[in-house]
Protein backbone atom coordinates (compact mmCIF):
# COMPACT_ATOMS: atom_id res chain seq x y z
CA UNK A 1 0.00 0.00 0.00
CA UNK A 2 3.03 2.58 0.93
CA UNK A 3 4.75 2.09 -2.12
CA UNK A 4 1.43 2.00 -4.17
CA UNK A 5 1.13 5.55 -2.78
CA UNK A 6 4.36 6.79 -2.97
CA UNK A 7 3.84 5.91 -7.05
CA UNK A 8 0.67 7.88 -6.89
CA UNK A 9 2.65 10.99 -5.10
CA UNK A 10 5.15 10.62 -8.15
CA UNK A 11 3.09 10.09 -10.90
CA UNK A 12 0.65 13.69 -8.81
CA UNK A 13 4.18 15.24 -9.05
CA UNK A 14 4.70 14.58 -12.96
CA UNK A 15 1.35 16.25 -13.39
CA UNK A 16 -0.98 13.63 -13.42
CA UNK A 17 -3.25 15.08 -10.55
CA UNK A 18 -5.89 12.48 -11.34
CA UNK A 19 -5.28 8.39 -10.88
CA UNK A 20 -9.15 6.27 -11.30
CA UNK A 21 -7.94 4.08 -8.79
CA UNK A 22 -8.10 6.60 -6.11
CA UNK A 23 -11.78 8.11 -6.96
CA UNK A 24 -14.13 6.98 -5.07
CA UNK A 25 -17.30 5.52 -6.85
CA UNK A 26 -19.68 6.68 -5.03
CA UNK A 27 -18.42 10.66 -5.20
CA UNK A 28 -16.86 12.98 -8.05
CA UNK A 29 -13.11 13.34 -5.78
CA UNK A 30 -11.10 11.67 -3.22
CA UNK A 31 -8.93 13.07 -0.79
CA UNK A 32 -6.53 10.86 1.41
CA UNK A 33 -4.42 12.55 4.85
CA UNK A 34 -2.24 10.67 5.76
CA UNK A 35 -1.63 11.06 9.44
CA UNK A 36 1.77 9.38 10.08
CA UNK A 37 3.41 10.87 7.28
CA UNK A 38 4.42 14.18 8.57
CA UNK A 39 6.43 16.67 5.64
CA UNK A 40 7.98 19.87 8.14
CA UNK A 41 6.61 21.84 10.11
CA UNK A 42 5.01 24.99 8.39
CA UNK A 43 7.07 27.96 8.78
CA UNK A 44 4.53 30.72 10.19
CA UNK A 45 6.93 33.16 8.09
CA UNK A 46 5.04 31.11 4.87
CA UNK A 47 1.84 33.50 5.71
CA UNK A 48 3.85 36.49 5.25
CA UNK A 49 3.06 40.18 3.37
CA UNK A 50 5.02 42.18 1.32
CA UNK A 51 4.65 46.29 1.91
CA UNK A 52 6.49 48.24 -1.12
CA UNK A 53 6.58 52.21 -0.91
CA UNK A 54 4.66 52.20 -4.52
CA UNK A 55 1.19 54.28 -4.87
CA UNK A 56 -1.46 53.41 -2.16
CA UNK A 57 0.58 50.88 0.10
CA UNK A 58 2.39 53.07 2.47
CA UNK A 59 0.56 56.73 1.93
CA UNK A 60 -3.14 56.59 2.60
CA UNK A 61 -3.00 52.43 2.99
CA UNK A 62 -0.99 52.37 6.28
CA UNK A 63 0.70 55.84 7.50
CA UNK A 64 -2.37 58.27 7.76
CA UNK A 65 0.23 60.66 9.49
CA UNK A 66 -0.52 61.51 13.59
CA UNK A 67 -3.01 64.45 12.74
CA UNK A 68 -5.25 62.68 10.62
CA UNK A 69 -9.02 62.37 11.29
CA UNK A 70 -8.86 58.18 10.32
CA UNK A 71 -8.02 56.78 13.33
CA UNK A 72 -4.89 56.06 13.72
CA UNK A 73 -2.06 54.40 16.04
CA UNK A 74 1.25 57.08 16.10
CA UNK A 75 0.18 57.67 12.01
CA UNK A 76 -0.82 54.14 11.60
CA UNK A 77 -4.68 53.35 10.22
CA UNK A 78 -5.78 51.39 13.10
CA UNK A 79 -8.32 49.39 11.21
CA UNK A 80 -6.08 48.09 9.04
CA UNK A 81 -3.86 47.30 11.92
CA UNK A 82 -6.45 45.78 13.77
CA UNK A 83 -7.47 43.82 11.19
CA UNK A 84 -3.80 42.48 9.59
CA UNK A 85 -3.21 41.44 13.26
CA UNK A 86 -5.89 38.90 13.29
CA UNK A 87 -4.68 37.21 10.74
CA UNK A 88 -1.33 36.56 12.23
CA UNK A 89 1.25 38.31 10.00
CA UNK A 90 4.32 36.43 10.58
CA UNK A 91 6.59 38.58 8.56
CA UNK A 92 6.34 41.96 6.44
CA UNK A 93 8.72 42.53 3.95
CA UNK A 94 9.71 46.53 3.29
CA UNK A 95 10.61 48.64 1.47
CA UNK A 96 10.27 47.00 -1.55
CA UNK A 97 10.44 45.31 -4.60
CA UNK A 98 11.94 47.48 -7.05
CA UNK A 99 11.57 50.82 -4.86
CA UNK A 100 14.19 49.12 -2.02
CA UNK A 101 16.65 49.38 -4.38
CA UNK A 102 16.62 53.34 -4.74
CA UNK A 103 15.67 53.81 -1.24
CA UNK A 104 18.69 55.26 1.23
CA UNK A 105 17.84 54.47 4.71
CA UNK A 106 19.19 57.37 6.31
CA UNK A 107 16.08 59.77 4.36
CA UNK A 108 13.34 57.90 6.82
CA UNK A 109 14.89 58.47 10.22
CA UNK A 110 15.10 61.35 12.62
CA UNK A 111 12.39 63.91 13.18
CA UNK A 112 9.89 63.86 10.84
CA UNK A 113 9.79 67.58 10.18
CA UNK A 114 12.98 67.26 9.38
CA UNK A 115 13.43 64.40 6.73
CA UNK A 116 13.68 65.05 3.14
CA UNK A 117 11.35 64.59 0.21
CA UNK A 118 12.50 62.61 -2.53
CA UNK A 119 11.09 61.16 -5.98
CA UNK A 120 9.80 57.62 -5.78
CA UNK A 121 11.26 55.25 -8.10
CA UNK A 122 7.94 54.55 -9.06
CA UNK A 123 7.03 58.29 -10.24
CA UNK A 124 7.49 57.92 -13.76
CA UNK A 125 5.59 54.18 -14.03
CA UNK A 126 3.51 54.15 -17.39
CA UNK A 127 0.42 52.45 -15.33
CA UNK A 128 -0.51 55.62 -13.91
CA UNK A 129 -4.60 56.48 -13.82
CA UNK A 130 -4.89 59.23 -15.90
CA UNK A 131 -6.52 60.92 -12.91
CA UNK A 132 -4.12 60.45 -10.46
CA UNK A 133 -3.01 63.71 -8.57
CA UNK A 134 0.91 64.06 -9.40
CA UNK A 135 2.20 65.98 -6.88
CA UNK A 136 1.50 64.04 -3.58
CA UNK A 137 3.44 61.52 -1.47
CA UNK A 138 2.55 58.87 -3.85
CA UNK A 139 4.96 60.62 -6.47
CA UNK A 140 7.30 62.77 -3.97
CA UNK A 141 8.21 60.70 -1.10
CA UNK A 142 7.97 63.06 2.39
CA UNK A 143 10.18 59.67 4.05
CA UNK A 144 7.54 60.19 7.06
CA UNK A 145 6.89 56.45 7.03
CA UNK A 146 10.82 55.04 8.08
CA UNK A 147 12.16 52.27 10.00
CA UNK A 148 10.92 53.23 13.13
CA UNK A 149 7.57 53.46 11.64
CA UNK A 150 7.89 50.50 9.67
CA UNK A 151 9.13 48.63 12.73
CA UNK A 152 6.22 49.91 15.22
CA UNK A 153 3.63 48.56 12.36
CA UNK A 154 5.51 45.35 13.04
CA UNK A 155 5.28 45.10 16.63
CA UNK A 156 1.39 46.48 16.47
CA UNK A 157 0.45 43.61 14.14
CA UNK A 158 2.90 41.34 15.78
CA UNK A 159 5.28 40.34 12.79
CA UNK A 160 8.91 40.33 12.31
CA UNK A 161 10.44 42.78 9.79
CA UNK A 162 11.96 41.45 6.55
CA UNK A 163 13.91 44.66 5.65
CA UNK A 164 14.76 44.58 1.65
CA UNK A 165 18.55 46.73 1.51
CA UNK A 166 19.46 48.30 -1.81
CA UNK A 167 22.43 46.61 -3.25
CA UNK A 168 22.16 48.88 -6.85
CA UNK A 169 22.32 52.29 -5.40
CA UNK A 170 24.53 52.14 -2.01
CA UNK A 171 27.29 50.55 -0.61
CA UNK A 172 27.96 47.71 1.25
CA UNK A 173 29.02 50.40 4.46
CA UNK A 174 25.19 51.68 4.06
CA UNK A 175 24.06 48.24 4.61
CA UNK A 176 26.20 47.51 7.65
CA UNK A 177 25.14 50.69 8.91
CA UNK A 178 21.97 50.18 8.58
CA UNK A 179 21.66 46.52 10.39
CA UNK A 180 23.94 48.86 13.17
CA UNK A 181 20.97 51.50 13.30
CA UNK A 182 18.32 49.14 14.02
CA UNK A 183 20.31 46.12 15.84
CA UNK A 184 22.98 48.05 17.97
CA UNK A 185 22.64 47.39 21.51
CA UNK A 186 21.38 50.31 23.32
CA UNK A 187 24.28 53.56 24.42
CA UNK A 188 26.73 51.37 22.28
CA UNK A 189 27.35 53.43 19.00
CA UNK A 190 26.26 57.26 17.51
CA UNK A 191 23.58 55.08 15.35
CA UNK A 192 22.28 53.30 18.48
CA UNK A 193 22.05 56.37 20.02
CA UNK A 194 20.09 57.95 17.15
CA UNK A 195 17.64 55.16 17.52
CA UNK A 196 17.56 56.29 20.87
CA UNK A 197 16.40 59.49 20.26
CA UNK A 198 14.17 58.45 17.70
CA UNK A 199 11.77 57.08 20.21
CA UNK A 200 13.46 53.27 19.83
CA UNK A 201 16.26 52.90 22.74
CA UNK A 202 15.80 48.89 22.94
CA UNK A 203 17.53 47.47 19.43
CA UNK A 204 14.54 46.24 17.07
CA UNK A 205 16.94 43.10 16.37
CA UNK A 206 16.07 42.66 12.79
CA UNK A 207 16.61 39.29 11.48
CA UNK A 208 15.69 39.07 8.13
CA UNK A 209 17.66 40.86 5.18
CA UNK A 210 17.06 40.80 1.62
CA UNK A 211 20.05 41.40 -0.14
CA UNK A 212 19.04 43.90 -3.07
CA UNK A 213 15.68 42.95 -4.74
CA UNK A 214 15.28 41.30 -8.57
CA UNK A 215 18.90 42.06 -9.14
CA UNK A 216 18.31 40.57 -12.88
CA UNK A 217 16.22 43.32 -13.60
CA UNK A 218 15.44 46.99 -12.05
CA UNK A 219 18.07 45.70 -9.03
CA UNK A 220 20.90 46.14 -11.15
CA UNK A 221 20.70 44.07 -14.32
CA UNK A 222 23.28 41.65 -12.63
CA UNK A 223 24.64 38.86 -14.42
CA UNK A 224 23.86 35.49 -11.91
CA UNK A 225 28.25 35.74 -11.22
CA UNK A 226 28.56 39.42 -10.71
CA UNK A 227 25.34 39.47 -8.26
CA UNK A 228 26.72 36.47 -6.31
CA UNK A 229 30.47 38.99 -5.78
CA UNK A 230 28.14 42.33 -4.66
CA UNK A 231 25.99 39.50 -2.48
CA UNK A 232 29.16 38.11 -0.79
CA UNK A 233 30.43 41.80 -0.43
CA UNK A 234 27.53 42.93 1.24
CA UNK A 235 27.42 40.02 3.54
CA UNK A 236 30.46 39.96 4.64
CA UNK A 237 31.58 40.07 8.13
CA UNK A 238 27.83 41.91 9.22
CA UNK A 239 27.84 41.87 13.01
CA UNK A 240 25.13 40.58 13.98
CA UNK A 241 24.07 42.17 17.09
CA UNK A 242 23.10 38.77 18.92
CA UNK A 243 20.47 38.55 16.12
CA UNK A 244 21.12 35.47 13.90
CA UNK A 245 21.07 37.67 11.00
CA UNK A 246 19.35 35.53 7.96
CA UNK A 247 20.39 37.16 4.58
CA UNK A 248 18.34 36.23 1.71
CA UNK A 249 19.67 36.17 -1.74
CA UNK A 250 17.86 38.05 -4.87
CA UNK A 251 16.82 34.76 -6.29
CA UNK A 252 15.66 34.09 -9.89
CA UNK A 253 12.50 36.01 -12.01
CA UNK A 254 9.99 32.51 -11.58
CA UNK A 255 11.69 29.62 -12.72
CA UNK A 256 14.79 31.28 -14.39
CA UNK A 257 17.08 28.00 -12.99
CA UNK A 258 20.25 29.24 -15.17
CA UNK A 259 20.10 31.88 -12.62
CA UNK A 260 19.59 29.87 -9.44
CA UNK A 261 22.38 27.40 -11.09
CA UNK A 262 24.99 30.19 -11.69
CA UNK A 263 24.86 31.95 -8.58
CA UNK A 264 25.01 28.92 -6.21
CA UNK A 265 27.86 27.89 -8.33
CA UNK A 266 29.85 31.03 -8.03
CA UNK A 267 29.05 30.81 -4.52
CA UNK A 268 29.76 27.30 -3.60
CA UNK A 269 33.15 27.60 -5.22
CA UNK A 270 33.75 30.80 -2.78
CA UNK A 271 32.83 27.91 -0.16
CA UNK A 272 30.34 30.74 0.87
CA UNK A 273 26.86 28.55 0.88
CA UNK A 274 26.69 29.22 4.56
CA UNK A 275 26.47 32.84 4.74
CA UNK A 276 22.95 32.25 2.93
CA UNK A 277 19.94 31.80 4.49
CA UNK A 278 17.16 31.76 1.53
CA UNK A 279 16.94 32.35 -1.80
CA UNK A 280 14.18 34.31 -3.15
CA UNK A 281 11.83 33.57 -5.96
CA UNK A 282 8.96 36.13 -7.43
CA UNK A 283 6.03 34.31 -9.21
CA UNK A 284 2.96 36.79 -10.67
CA UNK A 285 0.03 35.11 -12.24
CA UNK A 286 -0.46 37.64 -14.92
CA UNK A 287 -0.58 36.22 -18.61
CA UNK A 288 -4.20 35.25 -19.16
CA UNK A 289 -4.03 35.17 -22.77
CA UNK A 290 -4.82 32.16 -23.31
CA UNK A 291 -1.36 31.39 -25.88
CA UNK A 292 -2.23 34.44 -27.65
CA UNK A 293 0.43 36.65 -26.42
CA UNK A 294 3.76 36.76 -24.02
CA UNK A 295 3.98 40.63 -24.17
CA UNK A 296 4.17 41.40 -20.08
CA UNK A 297 1.04 44.24 -20.96
CA UNK A 298 -0.45 43.05 -23.74
CA UNK A 299 -0.94 39.37 -21.90
CA UNK A 300 -2.64 41.13 -18.94
CA UNK A 301 -6.17 40.59 -18.23
CA UNK A 302 -8.82 42.25 -16.21
CA UNK A 303 -9.80 42.00 -12.64
CA UNK A 304 -13.04 42.13 -12.39
CA UNK A 305 -13.98 41.34 -16.16
CA UNK A 306 -12.68 37.90 -16.99
CA UNK A 307 -14.73 34.85 -18.84
CA UNK A 308 -14.05 31.34 -18.41
CA UNK A 309 -10.28 31.52 -20.26
CA UNK A 310 -9.05 34.47 -18.44
CA UNK A 311 -10.53 32.73 -15.27
CA UNK A 312 -8.58 29.32 -15.49
CA UNK A 313 -5.25 31.17 -17.39
CA UNK A 314 -4.32 32.87 -14.30
CA UNK A 315 -5.26 29.90 -12.03
CA UNK A 316 -3.21 27.94 -14.29
CA UNK A 317 -0.27 30.28 -14.21
CA UNK A 318 -0.48 30.60 -10.13
CA UNK A 319 -0.24 26.62 -10.02
CA UNK A 320 2.63 26.52 -11.48
CA UNK A 321 4.22 27.59 -8.23
CA UNK A 322 4.41 23.79 -7.43
CA UNK A 323 6.67 22.90 -10.45
CA UNK A 324 8.74 26.11 -9.95
CA UNK A 325 9.42 25.10 -5.97
CA UNK A 326 10.09 21.65 -7.07
CA UNK A 327 12.73 22.45 -9.88
CA UNK A 328 14.53 25.45 -8.22
CA UNK A 329 14.48 23.27 -5.04
CA UNK A 330 16.41 20.88 -7.01
CA UNK A 331 18.49 23.55 -8.71
CA UNK A 332 19.65 24.80 -5.34
CA UNK A 333 20.57 21.22 -4.66
CA UNK A 334 23.12 20.58 -7.27
CA UNK A 335 25.15 22.82 -5.01
CA UNK A 336 23.55 23.28 -1.38
CA UNK A 337 23.40 19.40 -1.12
CA UNK A 338 22.51 19.19 2.41
CA UNK A 339 19.69 22.27 1.59
CA UNK A 340 20.88 24.60 4.08
CA UNK A 341 19.09 27.28 1.90
CA UNK A 342 15.60 28.35 2.49
CA UNK A 343 13.50 28.81 -0.31
CA UNK A 344 11.29 32.72 0.08
CA UNK A 345 8.92 32.98 -2.02
CA UNK A 346 8.79 37.04 -1.35
CA UNK A 347 6.59 37.83 -4.03
CA UNK A 348 3.19 36.21 -5.34
CA UNK A 349 -0.18 36.94 -6.30
CA UNK A 350 -2.08 37.92 -9.36
CA UNK A 351 -1.39 41.08 -11.45
CA UNK A 352 -3.70 42.42 -13.78
CA UNK A 353 -4.30 45.37 -16.37
CA UNK A 354 -4.28 48.67 -14.71
CA UNK A 355 -8.76 49.80 -14.77
CA UNK A 356 -10.00 48.80 -11.45
CA UNK A 357 -7.57 50.82 -8.73
CA UNK A 358 -9.87 51.74 -5.68
CA UNK A 359 -8.48 55.26 -5.87
CA UNK A 360 -6.55 57.04 -8.38
CA UNK A 361 -3.38 57.44 -6.43
CA UNK A 362 -3.06 53.31 -5.92
CA UNK A 363 -0.65 52.74 -8.75
CA UNK A 364 -1.06 48.69 -9.62
CA UNK A 365 -4.54 48.81 -7.54
CA UNK A 366 -6.45 46.24 -8.41
CA UNK A 367 -9.86 44.71 -7.39
CA UNK A 368 -9.58 41.49 -5.87
CA UNK A 369 -12.32 38.48 -6.30
CA UNK A 370 -13.12 34.84 -5.67
CA UNK A 371 -11.00 34.01 -8.47
CA UNK A 372 -7.95 36.10 -6.42
CA UNK A 373 -9.28 33.86 -3.41
CA UNK A 374 -9.12 30.78 -5.39
CA UNK A 375 -5.64 31.31 -6.57
CA UNK A 376 -4.82 32.34 -2.67
CA UNK A 377 -5.90 29.01 -1.61
CA UNK A 378 -3.86 26.95 -4.25
CA UNK A 379 -0.52 28.78 -3.51
CA UNK A 380 -0.77 28.32 0.30
CA UNK A 381 -1.81 24.93 -0.11
CA UNK A 382 1.39 24.53 -2.29
CA UNK A 383 3.65 25.99 0.45
CA UNK A 384 2.50 23.85 3.12
CA UNK A 385 2.44 20.83 0.70
CA UNK A 386 6.40 22.12 0.52
CA UNK A 387 6.90 22.97 3.97
CA UNK A 388 10.01 21.52 4.05
CA UNK A 389 11.62 23.72 1.50
CA UNK A 390 10.08 26.87 1.55
CA UNK A 391 11.18 29.20 4.84
CA UNK A 392 8.93 32.43 4.07
CA UNK A 393 6.76 33.87 1.57
CA UNK A 394 5.38 37.08 0.95
CA UNK A 395 2.42 37.88 -1.08
CA UNK A 396 2.16 40.80 -3.19
CA UNK A 397 1.20 43.17 -1.77
CA UNK A 398 -0.56 44.11 1.69
CA UNK A 399 -3.26 47.12 0.68
CA UNK A 400 -4.32 49.37 -2.33
CA UNK A 401 -2.16 46.92 -5.05
CA UNK A 402 -1.71 43.84 -6.64
CA UNK A 403 -3.21 41.10 -4.48
CA UNK A 404 -4.17 42.92 -1.31
CA UNK A 405 -5.92 41.72 1.77
CA UNK A 406 -7.13 45.50 2.48
CA UNK A 407 -8.46 48.64 0.40
CA UNK A 408 -7.66 51.73 2.41
CA UNK A 409 -8.55 55.47 1.44
CA UNK A 410 -8.97 58.38 3.14
CA UNK A 411 -11.99 57.38 5.80
CA UNK A 412 -12.64 53.93 3.99
CA UNK A 413 -11.68 50.52 4.38
CA UNK A 414 -12.27 47.35 3.39
CA UNK A 415 -10.79 43.41 3.34
CA UNK A 416 -10.78 41.32 -0.15
CA UNK A 417 -11.80 37.76 -0.28
CA UNK A 418 -8.09 37.09 -0.33
CA UNK A 419 -8.10 38.58 3.52
CA UNK A 420 -10.42 35.32 4.67
CA UNK A 421 -8.48 33.05 2.70
CA UNK A 422 -5.76 34.26 5.07
CA UNK A 423 -7.24 34.02 7.95
CA UNK A 424 -8.96 30.99 7.64
CA UNK A 425 -5.42 29.47 6.80
CA UNK A 426 -3.73 31.06 9.76
CA UNK A 427 -4.22 27.66 12.11
CA UNK A 428 -1.38 26.14 9.59
CA UNK A 429 1.18 28.26 11.01
CA UNK A 430 3.62 26.35 12.87
CA UNK A 431 1.64 22.84 12.60
CA UNK A 432 2.73 19.70 10.98
CA UNK A 433 2.22 19.59 7.51
CA UNK A 434 0.53 16.07 6.48
CA UNK A 435 1.28 14.57 3.05
CA UNK A 436 -2.15 14.07 1.20
CA UNK A 437 -3.45 12.67 -1.55
CA UNK A 438 -5.60 13.85 -4.00
CA UNK A 439 -8.01 12.19 -6.49
CA UNK A 440 -10.11 14.10 -8.54
CA UNK A 441 -10.58 14.56 -12.78
CA UNK A 442 -8.17 17.65 -13.87
CA UNK A 443 -9.86 20.45 -15.52
CA UNK A 444 -9.80 20.97 -18.78
CA UNK A 445 -10.55 24.01 -20.85
CA UNK A 446 -11.01 25.62 -24.09
CA UNK A 447 -7.86 28.02 -24.51
CA UNK A 448 -6.59 30.09 -27.87
CA UNK A 449 -3.69 27.54 -28.04
CA UNK A 450 -5.24 24.25 -27.56
CA UNK A 451 -6.71 22.81 -24.35
CA UNK A 452 -5.64 24.15 -20.85
CA UNK A 453 -5.62 21.62 -17.97
CA UNK A 454 -5.71 22.53 -14.16
CA UNK A 455 -5.79 20.52 -11.27
CA UNK A 456 -9.45 19.25 -9.87
CA UNK A 457 -8.97 19.87 -6.80
CA UNK A 458 -6.05 21.49 -4.13
CA UNK A 459 -5.19 20.66 -0.54
CA UNK A 460 -3.09 20.95 2.05
CA UNK A 461 -3.57 19.25 5.86
CA UNK A 462 -1.62 19.73 8.96
CA UNK A 463 -1.90 18.99 12.40
CA UNK A 464 -1.31 20.74 15.71
CA UNK A 465 -2.06 18.51 18.68
CA UNK A 466 -4.96 16.54 17.91
CA UNK A 467 -6.86 18.95 15.67
CA UNK A 468 -6.35 18.38 11.97
CA UNK A 469 -7.21 21.11 9.72
CA UNK A 470 -7.18 20.37 6.05
CA UNK A 471 -7.95 23.21 3.43
CA UNK A 472 -9.39 22.41 -0.01
CA UNK A 473 -9.29 24.78 -3.00
CA UNK A 474 -11.86 23.89 -5.88
CA UNK A 475 -10.89 25.79 -8.72
CA UNK A 476 -14.01 24.37 -11.11
CA UNK A 477 -15.66 27.48 -12.31
CA UNK A 478 -19.19 25.99 -12.14
CA UNK A 479 -18.80 21.84 -10.65
CA UNK A 480 -19.15 21.62 -7.16
CA UNK A 481 -17.40 18.74 -6.12
CA UNK A 482 -18.67 15.71 -3.66
CA UNK A 483 -15.69 14.61 -2.06
CA UNK A 484 -14.65 11.69 0.01
CA UNK A 485 -12.21 12.06 3.00
CA UNK A 486 -10.74 9.74 4.28
CA UNK A 487 -7.94 9.71 7.14
CA UNK A 488 -5.29 7.41 7.27
CA UNK A 489 -4.02 6.64 10.89
CA UNK A 490 -6.67 8.45 12.77
CA UNK A 491 -10.74 8.96 13.11
CA UNK A 492 -12.64 12.54 13.75
CA UNK A 493 -14.65 12.80 17.33
CA UNK A 494 -16.28 16.06 15.35
CA UNK A 495 -15.66 18.58 12.50
CA UNK A 496 -16.46 21.89 11.74
CA UNK A 497 -15.86 23.94 8.33
CA UNK A 498 -15.48 27.58 7.05
CA UNK A 499 -16.12 28.12 3.18
CA UNK A 500 -15.85 31.11 1.28
CA UNK A 501 -18.25 30.79 -2.17
CA UNK A 502 -20.18 33.01 -3.81
CA UNK A 503 -22.69 32.47 -6.55
CA UNK A 504 -20.82 34.24 -8.81
CA UNK A 505 -17.00 34.12 -9.14
CA UNK A 506 -16.67 38.19 -10.08
CA UNK A 507 -17.69 38.49 -6.64
CA UNK A 508 -15.86 41.42 -4.52
CA UNK A 509 -15.96 43.18 -1.59
CA UNK A 510 -15.33 47.20 -2.37
CA UNK A 511 -16.16 50.28 0.16
CA UNK A 512 -19.65 50.40 -1.48
CA UNK A 513 -20.36 46.57 -0.34
CA UNK A 514 -17.61 45.31 2.15
CA UNK A 515 -19.35 42.83 2.92
CA UNK A 516 -20.62 41.18 -0.88
CA UNK A 517 -17.77 38.01 0.35
CA UNK A 518 -17.50 36.72 3.71
CA UNK A 519 -16.60 32.62 5.14
CA UNK A 520 -19.64 30.92 6.46
CA UNK A 521 -19.28 28.93 9.13
CA UNK A 522 -20.84 24.92 9.52
CA UNK A 523 -20.66 21.76 11.67
CA UNK A 524 -19.42 18.92 9.02
CA UNK A 525 -21.78 16.27 9.34
CA UNK A 526 -20.45 12.93 10.64
CA UNK A 527 -17.58 11.41 11.95
CA UNK A 528 -14.90 8.51 12.10
CA UNK A 529 -12.20 7.89 9.18
CA UNK A 530 -14.29 8.83 6.41
CA UNK A 531 -16.32 11.62 5.60
CA UNK A 532 -17.85 13.68 3.28
CA UNK A 533 -17.97 17.20 2.03
CA UNK A 534 -19.36 18.85 -1.01
CA UNK A 535 -16.77 21.76 -2.08
CA UNK A 536 -19.00 24.70 -4.23
CA UNK A 537 -17.23 25.65 -7.90
CA UNK A 538 -14.64 29.18 -7.45
CA UNK A 539 -14.49 28.08 -3.22
CA UNK A 540 -11.70 28.38 -0.99
CA UNK A 541 -12.75 25.89 2.56
CA UNK A 542 -11.25 24.66 5.78
CA UNK A 543 -12.35 21.75 7.42
CA UNK A 544 -11.10 21.65 10.92
CA UNK A 545 -10.93 18.00 12.88
CA UNK A 546 -10.78 17.20 16.47
CA UNK A 547 -9.07 13.37 16.09
CA UNK A 548 -8.52 10.37 18.20
O1 LIG B 1 5.27 44.16 -6.68
C1 LIG B 1 5.55 45.06 -7.70
C2 LIG B 1 6.94 44.87 -8.29
O2 LIG B 1 7.02 43.61 -8.87
C3 LIG B 1 8.08 44.87 -7.31
O3 LIG B 1 8.53 46.14 -7.00
C4 LIG B 1 9.13 44.12 -8.03
O4 LIG B 1 10.03 43.46 -7.16
C5 LIG B 1 8.35 43.16 -8.91
O5 LIG B 1 8.81 43.17 -10.20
Amino acid sequence: MQSNRREFLRAAAAGMAYAAGLRSAANDGLIEVLIDEPIATIAPEIYGHFVENLGGVVYDGIWVGEDSKVPNIGGLRKQLVEALRRVSPPVIRWPGGCFADSYDWRDGVGPRDKRPKRTNFWAGAGEWPKNARRAGPQHYDPNQFGTIEFTRFCKATGAQPYFAANLRGSTAQDFDRWVEYCNAPAGATTLADQRAADGEREALDVRYWGVGNEAWGCGGSFTPEDYATEFLRFTAWVPGYNVPLAFVGSGPNGNDLDWTQRFFTKVEQKGELGRMWGWSMHHYAWNASGGRTSDWSAGKGDALRFDAEQYYEILREAYQMDSFITSQWTAMGERDRRHHVKLVVDEWGAWYAPGTEPFAEALLGQQSTMRDAVLAGLTLDTFNRHADKVGLAAVAQLVNCLQSLFFAHEDQFCVTPTYHVFDMYKSHQGARSLRTMTGAPAISYPRHEGTGTLVGLSCSASLRGKTLTLTVTNPSLDQAREVEIALRGATATSAKTVTLAAADPHAHNSFANPHAVEPREEALQGSGARLTHRFPPASVTKLELSLV
